[in-house]
């Protein structure tokens, strides 16, 4: 159920979980309330995270430009909405463009934070792509209304993150940090559903078969220290041929934007547990 007092995800991201949310809150561990620590390293937009509302969190994610944004809401939320609230009176396509290219010019700040929201909630497809030298360059979408987030929404999502380590690092880091009883939601980049090329475009590494199977390997680490694991990810062969030994596959059919066309596809998806459901 939606809690319409809660913050909501504020971003729009590739391959966001808010769609699902549903499903995966009826995956959750047994027993598992807001007051376990809960651990989720590829953060993207957030979905589970503003879902469950967690009191004990650990954020992450290998995306430092979208780390700096969560620790600007949080740390500024009111500033945020007033240099929002500029973007969205002067939006249009002259605009984005000064603003992408002052975006890719400058350092953290909050005025870059803000800058982070407005171009992904005006850019096309709400796409985070970066070049090889780590510039933004997603082009203008032609949102003449965009949904950016009131101060009210943005005062609700920094009590949320006010709970909240806010880290940027790869996600291994976790492995020496969570302990047993520590619920961790893992949802990395799928790989391609065609076999062809990954996806590679949140950050400037990707996201390729072989950390796939890194990955495999982290959630059986911490399956053994007692965690209870989560993972979002494509179902294909290879990915149920990573899991299916000591983890449970629960199937479900989503409707995806699929990158190379920009058309909307039904494909199935797996959460996969280490715990009954
Ligand atoms: C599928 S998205 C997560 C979507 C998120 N669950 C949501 O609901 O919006 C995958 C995320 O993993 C991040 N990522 C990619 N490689 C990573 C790595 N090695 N370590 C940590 N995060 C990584 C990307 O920056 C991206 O934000």
């Amino acid at each position: 159920m939606v809690n319409q007092q809660l913050a909501k995800p504020f971003l729009r991201w590739a391959g966001g979980k808010s769609r699902i949310a549903n499903f995966l809150e009826e995956h959750l561990p047994p027993n598992f309330t807001n007051g376990n620590r809960y651990y989720e390293p590829f953060l993207g937009a957030g979905s589970l995270f503003f879902r469950l509302n967690p009191l004990k969190a650990t954020l992450s994610d290998d995306n430092k430009d979208l780390i700096e944004c969560y620790k600007a809401v949080k740390k500024r939320p009111e500033l945020i909405a007033r240099y929002l609230k500029k973007h969205l009176l002067n939006n249009c396509e002259d605009h984005y463009y000064k603003m992408r290219n002052k975006y890719n010019c400058s350092n953290p700040s909050i005025a870059r934070a803000a800058l982070f929201i407005y171009l992904n909630k005006t850019c096309f497809n709400g796409i985070w792509r970066v070049n090889k030298k780590g510039f933004f360059n997603v082009p203008y979408g032609y949102i003449e209304s965009p949904a950016l987030p009131s101060k009210e929404d943005l005062l609700k999502l920094s009590k949320a993150l006010s709970r909240a380590k806010i880290i940027h690092k790869d996600y291994k880091h976790i492995v020496k940090y969570a302990e047993k009883g520590d619920f961790v939601y893992f949802d990395p980049p799928y790989p391609p559903l065609n076999g062809t090329s990954y996806f590679t475009h949140y950050t400037k590494e990707g996201f390729d078969k072989r950390n796939h199977s890194e990955l495999a390997s982290v959630a059986k680490i911490l399956n053994k220290k007692g965690c209870y694991i989560m993972v979002s990810n494509a179902d294909i062969p290879y990915i149920r041929s990573l899991y299916k030994d000591i983890f449970n596959l629960h199937e479900l059919e989503v409707t995806r934007l699929i990158r190379s066309d920009g058309k909307r596809y039904k494909v199935q998806e797996l959460v996969i547990t280490n715990y009954e459901v």
